[in-house]
């Protein structure tokens, strides 16, 4: 068990063999990498799947699009029962109706605002009446749902920052503390989708960095809590997707430019100027087609966690080059990881 979890983050490094003792019983680890070993991060070979689905229920948040729409395709044709959370249901978004094309009574699109308590209890309700056994509780919870914007410090308003947090924070917050009775009754899952900016910050990026970091201490304080419950919670913390998901588009990014840039304090104007902002812009528009397009690396870190009978308390799916930094950046000090990354 030790040697499996050593030898993860290590078996990046081909050829090489690490030989360790236990000092309690005196016998010695061997660690033996070779090339064959180097897979892409997104990609890594998982441990078995060792526990059945049958139809164990699941709810995912935020499958109008993205993740969390290919996450409720993919749950239920493994065999879950999905509630698959939209926002847009009530307003027949083409989402929620791709969805309801699959006509599976495994496959249920709710209404589902995580921002709304009475919205939030709601689907509670429409779960729990629709285990067999109520008592026995559901299996999983995965929260997806989020919005990003970017912009320096200076130049986002309270607001947004209360309305990002809205979201990705207190609605993960909300949700998981509204499903935890049933979640503990079957000895579940909750399965919190962060970032890697939930681990690192990056400039510009504060509203966003501020709710998945957040969320990353949320999870660690409900891991410690539910580890005596027999609940695993576990985090997914995806690197760049933004071309395969509806995260960004140049329209968003636009409006997002055009209301901050007219709420902007006039001295804030005035000292960084419209074209030092109008880069900026520019600079994020460059991101909508950025990233993987292939979004099978999340899908199947959650689907892991769903099934694995010893779950990942993080799981990393992302490129070499955002893993990397990941690791320098929480691992080196700030001066070092700064001058790499930052400066
Ligand atoms: N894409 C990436 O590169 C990336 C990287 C790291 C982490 N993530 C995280 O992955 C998760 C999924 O995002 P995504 O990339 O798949 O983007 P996405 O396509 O925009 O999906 C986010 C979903 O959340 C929904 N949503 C927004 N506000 C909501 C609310 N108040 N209540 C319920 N649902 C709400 C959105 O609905 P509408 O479409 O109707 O707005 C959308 O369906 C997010 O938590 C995001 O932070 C994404």
């Amino acid at each position: 068990m030790l040697t499996a979890r050593l030898s993860r983050p290590l078996s990046k490094l081909p050829g090489k063999t690490l030989s360790f003792p236990n000092r309690e019983n005196g016998t010695r680890y061997t660690l033996q990498f070779y090339p064959a070993s180097f897979v892409p991060v997104g990609h890594r070979t998982y441990a078995d799947a060792v526990n059945p689905v049958g139809s164990k229920a699941v709810l995912v948040t935020g499958c109008d699009s993205g993740f969390g729409f290919s996450l409720a395709k993919h749950l239920h044709s493994k065999g879950f029962l999905v509630f698959a959370g939209c926002l847009m249901k009530d307003k027949g978004d083409v989402g929620v109706k791709e969805l309801d094309s699959l006509k599976s009574d495994r496959l249920r699109t709710v209404q589902l605002n995580v921002c709304k308590s009475e919205e939030v209890e709601k689907v509670v309700e429409i779960v729990r009446t629709s285990l067999e056994d109520p008592e026995k509780g559901m299996w999983g919870l995965v929260n997806n749902a989020g919005i990003s914007t970017f912009g320096e410090v200076e130049f986002t308003s309270m607001e947004t920052y209360k309305e990002v947090a809205e979201v990705n924070l207190w609605g993960t917050v909300r949700v998981t503390k509204s499903f935890l009775p049933l979640i503990r009754r079957a000895k579940g899952r909750v399965i919190n989708i962060s970032s890697m900016l939930g681990r690192m910050a990056n400039p510009a990026r504060s509203p966003y960095c501020i709710t998945k970091f957040g969320m990353e201490a949320f999870s660690d304080c409900l891991r410690y809590e539910m580890h005596p419950l027999g609940v695993k919670v576990c985090v997914v913390e995806p690197g760049n997707f933004i071309a395969a998901t509806s995260l960004y588009s140049p329209e968003r990014i636009q409006a997002i430019a055009d209301k901050m840039w007219n709420e902007l304090p006039e001295v804030v104007r005035k000292d960084y100027g419209k074209k030092y902002f109008d880069e900026k812009t520019a600079t994020m528009h460059t991101y909508c087609n950025s990233g993987s397009t292939d979004t099978s690396p999340v899908i199947d870190a959650v689907t892991h966690a769903l099934t694995a009978a010893k779950p990942y308390t993080r799981y990393h799916p992302m490129d070499y080059y955002w893993w990397l930094r990941m690791q320098i950046m929480t691992h080196l000090p700030g001066a070092i990881s700064d001058r790499i990354y930052i400066h």
